[in-house]
């Protein structure tokens, strides 16, 4: 793929330049086809290349490494031209995690062929020059420094060695500036810190302009909230997230190659206006396909929360969050997540290459990494977070109708399984590590908070291990292996058999009585059938005891609102989503959150940070409520794989008295809603043409639709 090799420098270098001279004739094509162990940004002729920032993105280096290819053709001229690649330590060598390992390599290196009409005329090798960058270090956590001032001195080019059978072009989108954000205040704080509020949490960076007569350094901090009025960085644990430039005269400013997550900025070594200073928003830049908008502002924040916690965490990878010392592709996150962010956003070519780095990492006995790529080490079969090898493939099959999600991951899901079944005693799994309902905060019987949840976690294993069951199951009948589909639904019979004995008593009762098992166990059908209505009430009643506030963690609060729902508790469902008081999803947007919290108590009502490390205003996994709304208050749902054929099911939910959302699926464009007006309600339905539709009103038969733009009037029942 690359006929360049990887070369690096002689000398201790966190970032450096290779240069090169190259000559083209008058009407040639030219491209340029790159990638690095580390991240790498390059000038032909002076102007940057591309839009792509952090290329070539985080993938398991050692398996996989994607390569980058630019159509350069104008901005080259006939004859001589020069080519500079800046090169840094990216996630390849930079330090990661709170304990900064170093996970790749030891130094960056970059490999890139020059090519007219598609033959490669320049390479790198030992034949280019190296010398130091403007950038003088750069990190993803601590941010960037960059010197205009200092002079840059040559360093010596070496080879570095990479197996190039490794190589694969890019995958996906790759992150780019997508928004500029204007600052919305410039605020003195108490302890008199200049401070840029732009109004937004997101992942990015800043860019300053310095005036003709500015001559020395600015130091650009980043904080996601104030506390007391003050800048607070508690919340980043190791992660600097600070920049700074040292420049005389005019300058636009900002860092190539780190990012940070954050609404303020803070400003030390100059008082610049707040035109002069701009936030950049970065990302994946995936095509957006949902939209969805009710009559409540407060709820309108929480879905622009949920996408901007998409936004944020959708950096070349699915991260846990963007800011502190962490951003790392924790699995158990993007399996709450999934399905919100496909209504929201197209991913299929993000979590394509997401799901390779998966598979590469999979521990060869089946157990799932906790975060991918791993850089951690740390692999197990972990309820939810490893279940993410079965259900995220589903849900994008699901989403998408490509068949290619399950079979590109088929295998790893069998691999899984068979992880599990080391786990197990006596047909239940018993052992391995667990996160249990992570952050749950149903500590009432705790002496103290405890981050794994008050549900037996074991329980929640063997839950989430019957649905992987019934997955691969479903994914072997559809790949067409009918002997593998008749074992795993053999395999899946038993267990759930072997579940119900244990944990169900004979009339019925379920041995944990928290939300979570109760929700889990009405969603993924482990309660007898013949119990369901009576555990439905059971949970009902638990929700009502608590106040009608969410306490469920990352394993309850995806399926919770579902499991009330679907069995007759429609109206609890709405009540929690809507509650405002905390702990909930409108408590924060209450409290100005305009991303979605890690904890349900990372703010507490007195305004005060959750004390523990811990704690991120960034986190998408409790967005994840967010594809309720578009199945089953909007009632957009899929009834076969890829929305060829749809179930429009609008439900008005008390407190929304307008919900309107479209999205635009891969067999096109369907919305739905509803408005209710003076004594009546209109529901709106648009099915594309080819879509196959049913429509559900309440409380009405279900009637197929036909393409076009529908409104149906009916009268409000009376309330009492
Ligand atoms: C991360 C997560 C993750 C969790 C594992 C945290 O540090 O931020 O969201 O899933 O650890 O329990």
């Amino acid at each position: 793929m690359l006929q360049g090799k990887f070369i690096g420098v002689k000398e201790d270098a966190n970032t450096f330049v290779v240069e090169q001279k190259f000559t083209v004739r008058k009407a040639e094509n030219v491209t340029i086809r790159a990638t690095a162990l580390g991240v790498y940004a390059m000038r032909l002729n002076g102007k940057r290349v591309g839009d792509a920032f952090l290329a070539p993105g985080w993938t398991s280096y050692n398996k996989m490494l994607q390569v980058q290819e630019y159509d350069v053709t104008v901005l080259v001229r006939e004859g001589e031209n020069q080519l500079a690649i800046a090169v840094s330590e990216g996630w390849y060598c930079g330090p990661l995690a709170w304990d900064r390992r170093l996970a790749y390599g030891k130094r960056p290196a970059v490999c890139a062929d020059i090519l007219a009409d598609g033959k490669v005329i320049s390479c790198t090798g030992t034949d280019w020059t190296a010398r130091e960058s403007y950038i003088r270090k750069s990190g993803i956590y601590d941010g960037e420094t960059q010197d205009f001032t200092a002079p840059l001195n040559k360093l010596t080019p070496a080879v570095v060695a990479y197996d190039k059978k490794n190589l694969v072009p890019q995958m996906c989108e790759p992150v780019q500036t997508t928004q500029r954000i204007p600052v919305k205040e410039v605020i003195r704080t108490p302890r008199g810190e200049l401070v840029y509020d732009f109004g937004q949490n997101l992942a990015g960076v800043a860019e300053i302009v310095t005036d003709a007569d500015f001559e020395g350094t600015l130091t650009l901090s980043f904080a996601e909230i104030l506390v007391k009025g003050n800048f607070y960085t508690d919340n980043l644990r190791s992660a600097k997230a600070t920049d700074t430039f040292t420049v005389k005269g005019e300058a636009i400013l900002s860092p190539e190659f780190t990012f940070h997550g954050f609404r303020y900025m803070k400003l030390e070594g100059a008082e610049l206006p707040p035109e002069k200073i701009t936030a950049l928003v970065r990302h994946t830049d995936m095509k957006r396909t949902g939209r969805l908008e009710t009559d409540n502002a407060l709820f309108n924040r929480l879905y622009e929360n949920v996408v901007w916690g998409q936004r944020g965490n959708f950096v070349d990878i699915p991260t846990d969050c963007p800011q502190r010392d962490e951003r790392l592709g924790w699995t158990g996150d993007i399996n709450a997540f999934c399905r919100t962010a496909a209504y929201n956003y197209d991913i299929r070519a993000f979590m394509k290459k997401w799901l390779k780095t998966v598979r590469d990492d999979q521990l060869p006995d089946g157990k799932i990494p906790h975060v991918v790529p791993d850089i951690l080490g740390w692999a197990d079969t972990d309820a939810m977070w490893s279940d993410v090898v079965t259900m995220v493939p589903w849900t994008l099959y699901q989403m998408y109708g490509d068949l290619s999600f399950l079979s590109d991951n088929y295998a790893a899901m069998k691999k899984f399984v068979s992880a599990r079944e080391n786990a197990m005693e006596d047909g239940l799994v018993a052992r391995g590590h667990e996160y249990g309902d992570w952050l749950a905060l149903d500590k009432e019987v705790m002496e103290q908070e405890s981050p794994f949840g008050r549900t037996d976690s074991y329980f929640l294993t063997n839950v989430l291990h019957s649905n992987t069951l019934k997955i691969v199951a479903e994914t072997a009948k559809l790949l067409g292996k009918e002997k593998a589909a008749k074992k795993y639904r053999g395999k899946y019979e038993a267990h759930l058999k072997k579940m119900r004995r244990a944990y169900f008593t004979q009339t019925g009762r379920l041995a944990f009585d928290t939300i979570t098992a109760q929700a889990v166990s009405l969603f993924f059908g482990i309660v007898p059938e013949k119990y369901r209505t009576k555990l439905a009430a059971t949970l009902n009643a638990n929700i009502k005891k608590h106040g009608t506030r969410v306490i469920t963690g990352f394993i309850g609060t995806p399926f919770l609102l579902y499991a009330l729902a679907d069995n007759g508790y429609f109206e609890t469902a709405c009540e929690l989503l809507l509650n405002e008081h905390f702990p909930g999803w409108l408590y924060e947007v209450k409290m100005g959150a305009t991303t979605v919290w890690e904890r349900w108590n990372s703010l507490l009502p007195d305004g005060t940070p959750n004390p523990d490390g811990m704690n991120s205003y960034n986190h998408y996994a409790y967005g994840s409520v967010m594809e309720f709304v578009y199945r089953r208050i909007a009632g957009i749902e899929a009834a076969s794989a890829g929305f060829e054929k749809a179930e429009i099911c609008p439900h008005p939910c008390k407190g929304l008295a307008r919900v309107y959302a479209e999205y635009e699926s891969v067999s096109g464009t369907v919305g739905a809603g509803y408005e209710q007006k003076e004594g009546e309600i209109v529901y709106t339905v648009k099915i594309p043409e080819g879509m196959q539709a049913y429509l559900s009103l309440p409380g009405e038969e279900r009637a197929p639709l036909s393409a076009g733009t529908h409104t149906f009037v009916r009268k409000l029942p009376q309330e009492e």
